[in-house]
């Protein structure tokens, strides 16, 4: 039966003309209609209008029997895409917190054996029965706060069966959960404790090993490589990066997040969908991507919780460069997938306008994952993956109420999204 949303205060983020991205100033124009309605059919965002005009659509259609949600005094946005996670690990990470707290920096604590290598022991020990059921709790939760399309990556396996095993995850929550998902290989995160002195080896079975397993099960979508200072190097990062592409596999990088690696020139060189963090780049980097396909992605949750310099969104955007945000939810930087508080963390920390924010982590954020065909806006014939707010005063009360969750409904293909009932935890 077809969904309708009446009496919805403000509909925001409505296109009728999807484009291929919102650059430089259209970040700054979010769509709003007033006193509207909303129809899902099919999982499909199928019609949308005034109210005024919602009698001659229900004459025109025949229809009488939809599910009705009054949505008065409460906002309808398309659901959040979240361009860049982990989601999918083993475990926590607060003792590295708390050490950081009394001084310790994020590269001392990798070099220590901790980080991303702490991460990775924790989910050798653990099951893919445990990791799922671990990963399905997070996953239900970013749902709670609005998000309906996540990119997921591997990264915490790094040997071949334990990479596998984390994309078998991915693939099983993609299978059984009702929000759209894109995976994607990281097996170049980190260099594992056993090839510290002979990285070669470890990225000949990045290559060799590890990739053609990846391709041969279709277990991702996109590759990733940590290209950072102490992780991997451009000219790494492009030999990885050019063994994926053999499979199809579209680069999203990790780039310039602790030191201006050169990620991004690589990234633009094979054609990347996105390139994330970048607050270490400057000038160059941002002249490097103006008028290219790719994305520049970024993690505010991430650069305060390591209490990094904050990356030059402003810039970005003054350039006309098309920026989209994503919450990096992670146990190391980023343990939090709420991206209402990122569209938050983009106006309050990166100076970006509630338009652009909202722009950010919709339309462009599913841009950055390569879905913003099907996602990231209201407009005839998307998937309706819509949230539903709670009452509010203006569209702007929305990231300015920082601290509080306003997500009141959260709609999946046309759903109303009720964990038990659409999951299918098997
Ligand atoms: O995006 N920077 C690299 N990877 C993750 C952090 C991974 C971790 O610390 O576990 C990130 O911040
Ligand atoms: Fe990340």
């Amino acid at each position: 039966m077809p969904l309708l949303i009446k009496n919805i205060k403000g509909l925001a983020g409505v296109r009728e003309d999807n484009g291929l991205n919102a650059c430089g100033k259209e970040m700054a124009s979010v769509r709003i209609i007033d006193d509207a309605y909303l129809i899902a059919d099919h999982g499909i965002i199928s019609d949308y209008g005034k109210m005024s005009d919602l009698h001659k659509v229900i004459n025109t259609n025949h229809q009488k029997d939809f599910r009705i949600i009054d949505a008065s005094g409460c906002f309808v946005f398309p659901s959040f895409c979240d361009p860049h996670t982990h989601i999918v690990y083993a475990g926590s990470r607060e003792q590295e917190f708390a050490d950081r707290l009394r001084g310790l920096s994020y590269e001392e604590i990798a070099r220590r054996g901790g980080g991303i290598l702490n991460s990775a022991k924790k989910l050798h020990e653990t099951s893919e029965e445990d990791l799922y059921m671990e990963s399905v709790k997070r996953i239900r939760e970013i749902i709670s706060f609005g998000t309906g399309a996540v990119e997921i990556k591997s990264g915490y396996g790094l040997n071949t069966r334990d990479e596998l095993k984390m994309l078998r995850v991915i693939k099983r929550i993609r299978e059984n959960f009702p929000l759209e998902i894109r995976s994607t290989f990281l097996g170049a995160h980190a260099v594992p404790e056993e090839f510290r002195n002979d990285r070669e080896q470890y990225i000949g079975i990045i290559i060799n090993e590890m990739i053609p397993s990846v391709a041969a099960e279709e277990l991702a979508d996109y590759i990733d490589v940590f290209c950072d200072d102490g992780f991997f190097t451009v000219e790494e990062t492009e030999r990885i990066l050019m063994a994926g592409l053999k499979y199809g596999l579209l680069p999203k990088l990790h780039a310039s997040e602790i030191g201006n690696s050169g990620g991004v020139q690589a990234g633009v060189k094979y054609n990347a969908l996105s390139v994330d963090h970048l607050e270490r780049v400057g000038d160059e980097e941002i002249k490097c991507l103006a008028g290219t396909d790719t994305v520049p992605t970024l993690l505010p949750g991430s650069a305060l919780f390591l209490g990094l310099p904050d990356p030059p969104a402003r810039k970005m955007i003054d350039a006309g460069l098309p920026v989209a945000m994503a919450s990096d939810y992670n146990p190391g930087s980023s343990p939090s997938g709420n991206m209402k508080l990122i569209m938050s963390l983009g106006c309050i920390k990166l100076k970006m306008t509630p338009e652009e924010a909202f722009n950010s982590v919709t339309f462009n954020a599913a841009c950055a994952m390569g879905i913003s065909e099907t996602h990231g806006s209201v407009t005839r014939g998307k998937a309706a993956n819509l949230i539903v707010t709670k009452e509010m005063t203006s569209f702007y009360f929305f990231p300015y109420a920082y601290g509080s969750n306003l997500t009141d409904k959260v709609i999946l293909k046309g759903e109303i999204y009720t964990p038990d009932l659409q999951d299918q935890i098997e």
